[in-house]
């Protein structure tokens, strides 16, 4: 009897097992990237179409390169999520091997690192000889909740950085006015920018470089897999001077950037579960409410009706801030400076592993730690807690 009591345990296991493959426990707790609620079968479909895309991996013949960093981009944001694959930046600095230099005209090619070779091209994009440079990374961070991103009115972006202007202590977050770089988008649904245009609120990217979600995918499209688009026709100047790859002319329909963007909007802000007042009381004492505001409202006018004039609780303010030497990267992108990175917007914690732009922190509480400049006296308040309060206030971040 005795013998066979492991294998009877070993049964109802494999049973359970085959009961959860079944009739997963719920999707909504568990999966990463759900859509929104309220959506019709034939988004849903388009939904599915979108994640596909996302996942596709592109070759050569399909207008790859000629640099590309990885064929898809599930590979740096897998399940929606942050990395495994990542973007290395480099930054000319001063003999010291840290300040970065006025001038940046060294790097001909820009602050990206791009390796991967395609098409014919034989020289990577990589730190040029003879220029001292620092190389940082950049872990592909998670793209859920985004359109709650791009929902949110202009004007809640405006309120948050002139309250936190009248503040007393060093919190001031600033908008990056960022330029707006790609062919429209013939559809004008989701915004009406002309290129050039100049002043448009920026909310994507570490550093919010880009302002919306179409913007985005043909930016990523071009600048991590040298795949062009209608919004992004050209490729990306690369130092063996080509100008196309296999696949001639645009590789990529607009109807193709559309559905990624379709993907990326309608993704959910997981379902939170386990949120305690206690936890919620610390998070504002702890300022961390200043930066990670818990919900800014969204404009009526915003094309997803489920996302519409609603309060998006996306715990970022979009702003850039000043975050200290220790994570600096000193790369910047448009106006942002090599300091500044935007408020990580805290949205589905639980499934990442590690945190920060380079994925440095492992831990929830290492990342509050680690936060220096505006965010030091967050930090300080932090180290300060109870071991009981931290472990509330970790608990309560994780749950987001
Ligand atoms: C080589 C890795 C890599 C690939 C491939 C990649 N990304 Fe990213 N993604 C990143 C990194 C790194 C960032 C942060 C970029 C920055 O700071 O400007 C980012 C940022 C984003 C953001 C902004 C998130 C936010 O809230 O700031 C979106 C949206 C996004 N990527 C979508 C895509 C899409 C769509 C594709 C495929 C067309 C793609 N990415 C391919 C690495 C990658
Ligand atoms: C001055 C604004 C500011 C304050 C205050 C602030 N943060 Fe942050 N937080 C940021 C910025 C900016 C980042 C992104 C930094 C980076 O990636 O290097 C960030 C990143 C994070 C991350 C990592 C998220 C991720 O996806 O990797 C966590 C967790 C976090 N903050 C929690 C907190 C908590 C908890 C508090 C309060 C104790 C707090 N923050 C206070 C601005 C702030």
């Amino acid at each position: 009897m005795t013998k066979l009591l492991p294998l009877a345990w070993l049964a109802a296991a494999l049973a359970a097992c085959a009961e959860t493959e079944e009739d997963p426990p719920s999707t909504i707790v568990n999966a990463v990237d759900v859509p929104i609620d309220g959506l019709s079968r034939a988004d849903i479909e388009r939904f599915n179409r979108g994640d596909a895309k996302f996942g596709l991996p592109f070759r050569a013949v399909d207008g790859l390169g000629p640099l590309y960093i990885r064929s898809s981009c599930s590979a740096c944001h897998a399940e929606a999520g942050r990395g495994p694959g990542l973007v290395q930046k480099m930054v000319a600095v001063e003999d010291d091997g840290v300040t970065p230099k006025t001038d940046q005209s060294e790097l001909a090619f820009g602050s990206t690192i791009r390796q991967g070779l395609a098409a014919g091209a034989t020289t990577p994009l990589a730190p040029p000889d003879g220029v001292q440079v620092r190389v940082t990374i950049r872990l592909g961070p998670p793209v859920i909740g985004r359109g709650y991103l791009e929902a949110i009115a202009d004007e809640e972006i405006e309120r948050v950085e002139a309250e936190q202007a009248r503040r007393g202590d060093a919190i001031h977050g600033r908008i990056h006015r960022v330029t707006f770089a790609s062919v429209p988008n013939p559809d004008k649904s989701f915004s009406d920018f002309a290129q050039g245009q100049t002043g448009i609120i920026g909310r994507f990217g570490m550093k919010a470089r880009v302002a919306t979600l179409d913007d985005f995918t043909a930016d990523a499209f071009q600048g991590d897999m040298g795949l062009t688009t209608p919004m992004r026709p050209t490729e990306l100047r690369n130092p063996d001077g080509l100008t196309d790859d296999q696949r001639e002319g645009i590789d990529l329909t607009m109807e193709h950037v559309d559905i990624v963007a379709f993907y990326l909007r309608h993704i959910a802000i997981p379902r939170r579960v386990g949120l305690t007042g206690k936890g919620r009381a610390l998070f504002e004492r702890a300022r961390c409410a200043v930066c990670h505001v818990p919900a800014l409202h969204t404009r009526a006018d915003y094309p997803i009706t489920q996302i519409a004039n609603v309060d998006a609780e996306v715990y970022t303010d979009l702003l850039l801030h000043d975050m200290g030497e220790s994570l600096a990267d000193g790369v910047s992108d448009g106006d942002a400076g090599g300091r500044e990175w935007k408020t990580a917007p805290l949205i589905g914690l639980r499934f990442y592993t590690s945190f920060l732009h380079d994925g440095r922190a492992k831990s929830v509480a290492e990342a509050i730690l680690a936060h220096d400049g505006q965010g030091r006296t967050a930090a300080d308040a932090f180290r300060a807690l109870s071991p009981d309060d931290r472990a509330a206030l970790v608990a309560f971040v994780e749950a987001l």
